[in-house]
């Protein structure tokens, strides 16, 4: 199998828009119709009045540091959410080729390929949330052109077998898209250590977890720059803004910081996964390699609305597979976590 293979053939064909900037980023600028005398908003010596960088080559080479892969491994996008929907325009045929799901799990693969019309396949994860792997091979047809991972999974908050997923890249005709948006709460090494190998593995990750970051849209895909190049090939050109790129290039510099926010993160987990469990009518607190925990109790519809009613949100996941009277609660800081455990524990639904 090669990646050229799956491309749709009008996408390998397409004569990208070049813009203005593309050509040139200094100089007496009037290629681009921007405001010359300057913009309304100051911010950090930022030239706001003019389109960023399409390239993004000093972001993506930082964030390529980070992941310990090469730039042109990178391709950023306005969350990780805009890589999930290039991906399937750019790999599936609408009204004729199809992605596999593993479900439960995020439902933006679903709806990103429902908005392509892209036909959704479907497999489950076992019991133990885990890749059914004769299931899932067997639910591969010719014109699935992508298999969605997430792992650790959301909602059911596990990684998943790194060895599953490498068995699927090996034997799928087809893209492996490995969500990794919570790894960084888990202890396990990511798989973007193997795209220099496997040519049909692409990895997601963002910084809209365990960064904090999710306000400035910011997410990667990593993969062979085969992919990478087409992936920019189709991409808005100034997808990313100079916003969002000055503030990741600033918080980058905060590794330290990150490293010590993940451990409380993780931290609490442990604390909030103890005190759940000892709440009667939480009949299951499920290990978590993520930021959030998933539940199930005797009803969670009942837990859900009281929670509501006393201003604690969380997430009601029932109506997804395998998920009966499930609830995702995301750690939350210690007087959050402290508010929440109160509150369940005065709960008798
Ligand atoms: C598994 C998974 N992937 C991707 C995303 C979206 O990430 P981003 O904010 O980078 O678009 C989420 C958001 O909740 C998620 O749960």
């Amino acid at each position: 199998m090669t990646i050229d293979s799956l491309v749709r053939p009008n996408i390998k064909a397409l004569k990208p828009y070049r813009a203005a900037r593309h050509d040139h980023v200094s100089g007496v600028l009037l290629d681009a119709n921007e405001n010359s005398f300057g913009s309304a908003l100051s911010f950090e010596g930022l030239e706001l009045n003019r389109y960023p960088d399409p390239y993004q080559l000093e972001l993506r080479s930082k964030l390529g540091l980070l992941y310990g892969v090469q730039s042109e491994n990178v391709f950023l996008g306005v969350g990780s959410d805009e890589a999930i929907d290039l991906l399937i325009r750019i790999f599936c045929e609408p009204a004729s080729d199809s992605i596999l799901v593993i479900e439960p799990t995020y439902g933006m693969y679903r709806v990103a390929a429902g908005i392509n019309n892209v036909a959704v396949r479907s497999v489950l994860l076992t019991d133990d949330f885990q890749i059914d792997l004769p299931a899932t091979l067997k639910a591969l047809k010719p014109r699935t052109k992508i298999v969605f991972c997430c792992s650790p999974n959301n909602p059911t908050a596990n990684v998943l077998r790194r060895e599953d997923i490498l068995t699927l890249c090996n034997q799928a005709n087809a893209l492996v898209v490995v969500d990794e948006a919570y790894l960084d709460f888990a202890d396990s090494p990511s798989l973007a250590d193997r795209v220099g190998s496997v040519s049909n593995l692409v990895v997601l990750r963002t910084l809209s977890k365990a960064w904090g970051l999710a306000g400035i849209r910011l997410g990667c895909a990593i993969a062979d720059p085969d992919i990478i190049s087409l992936m920019l090939k189709i991409k808005a050109p100034y997808n990313i803004n100079a916003l969002t790129s000055a503030e990741a290039s600033k918080a980058l510099e905060n590794r330290a910081l990150i490293k010590r926010t993940t451990a409380a993160i993780v931290a609490e987990r442990g604390r909030l996964y103890g005190a759940l469990r000892t709440i009667p009518y939480i009949r299951q607190v499920y290990p978590s390699d993520a930021n959030f925990l998933l539940i199930r109790c005797d009803d969670a519809s009942v837990v859900y609305s009281r929670l509501a009613q006393k201003g604690i949100i969380v997430r009601d996941r029932s109506s997804e597979p395998k998920l009966a009277n499930c609830l995702r609660i995301t750690v939350g800081t210690p007087e959050q976590n402290d508010l929440l455990i109160k509150a369940m524990k005065e709960l008798t639904p």
